[in-house]
């Protein structure tokens, strides 16, 4: 069985920058409270959103990690594709990226675990290339999230940037790459962050429009406070179940990447777990909660700024709606 390795890394956020001073003159919030909250200064929104989706922001993402690993659209045999704000109910976003990269050769699905989408979508490619099925595994993590947030929620408007990050993941006879990927899922806690209307439980259909537009349950509704106590609870389960799984140790883990949903969660976890301030990649003040984008803009960026070298070992871990969780472990090659 060959090692899974990933070989190309790329991102994209959109050039539109909405600081917490733009927030507060449209909403009843300030600079302070958000950062001291949650750590975030700004974050990107797609400013014209009409007929924009999805899969527009993952395509340069794509493009940049296929760059990166030397492979033209034609050699990707398979698109993975995590994202909760797909373009349409259906087809999935991976088939328009396929579309828009040209990638003829490929299978394509979408991953729908919110903010946890990468650390799923990893997992699928993993498996993909591990089993010897496929040879050049697309991943990307998308959200264009801002155009489902409700203007008039503060708790959840501030939270949240569009985004997307890609990685190339290929086969290789080396030791490293991939080590581990672990995933998990409470559906008993759901209602603690979802958006109740335009599903199939609730469509957004004519008759109904009115009182679903009139209750905001278009929107995000999120308890911000249990899930933050739950979320510090997983993270922390979470990195431990892949240094367990490996044999590894706390002081192993070289640069851990954690799904940026609030720095304060980040810190705590850290501060939890004895992780060392320099060991944790923290890009939320920048880009704000960018969901299933997050995990692999941080990664590129990282690897950017010399912070991971060959050998290293990355962890990752995310956690969100589901509610769902989880790890990968990496060791970089
Ligand atoms: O990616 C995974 C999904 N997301 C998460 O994991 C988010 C987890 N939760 C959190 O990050 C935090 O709970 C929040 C950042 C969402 C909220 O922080 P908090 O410290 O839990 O604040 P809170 O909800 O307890 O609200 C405290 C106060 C309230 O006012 P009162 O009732 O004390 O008068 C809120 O109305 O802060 C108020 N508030 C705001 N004030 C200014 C809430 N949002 C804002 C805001 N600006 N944007």
């Amino acid at each position: 069985m060959p090692n899974a390795k990933i070989t190309g890394t790329g991102w994209y956020v959109p050039d539109n920058v909405v600081t917490n001073d733009d927030l507060s003159k449209v909403m009843d919030t300030n600079d302070q409270w958000i950062v001291e909250r949650t750590g975030i200064k700004e974050r990107r929104w797609v400013k014209d959103r009409k007929f924009v989706g999805a899969a527009a922001l993952a395509e340069p993402a794509a493009r940049m990690a296929l760059e990166k690993a030397g492979k033209t659209p034609a050699d990707i045999d398979l698109i993975v594709f995590s994202t909760m704000t797909p373009d349409y109910v259906l087809p999935a976003s991976s088939c328009i990226l396929q579309k828009k990269l040209g990638a003829v050769n490929a299978g394509a699905f979408d991953v729908v675990a919110a903010c946890s989408g990468f650390i799923y979508g990893l997992s699928c490619a993993e498996k993909f290339v591990k089993s010897g099925m496929n040879k050049c595994v697309l991943m990307v993590g998308a959200e264009l999230f801002s155009n489902r947030l409700d203007p008039s929620d503060r708790s959840t408007t501030v939270l949240f940037g569009d985004g997307a990050g890609a990685v190339v993941i290929e086969p290789t006879d080396e030791e490293g790459g991939i080590l581990s990927t672990h995933v998990h899922a409470d559906g008993g806690n759901y209602e603690i962050l979802y958006v109740p209307a335009g599903g199939s439980y609730d469509p957004i259909s004519k008759g109904e429009h009115e009182r679903i537009y009139n209750e905001g349950l278009q929107f995000l509704q999120m308890k911000g406070q249990e899930l933050f106590k739950i979320g510090v609870q997983r993270f922390s389960e979470a990195i431990m179940e892949a240094l367990t799984h490996n044999g590894f140790k706390i002081e192993d883990i070289d640069v851990f990447i954690p799904h940026q949903a609030n720095a304060r969660i980040i810190e705590m976890v850290a501060r939890r777990m004895k992780l060392r301030p320099d060991q944790s990649i923290v890009n939320i003040d920048k880009y704000g909660n960018t969901t299933a984008a997050s995990i692999p803009i941080a990664l590129c960026e990282a690897l950017d700024k010399g912070m991971i070298k060959k050998g290293d070992l990355v962890v990752m871990a995310a956690f969100g709606s589901g509610l769902t969780w989880g790890s990968a472990a990496i060791r970089w090659i």
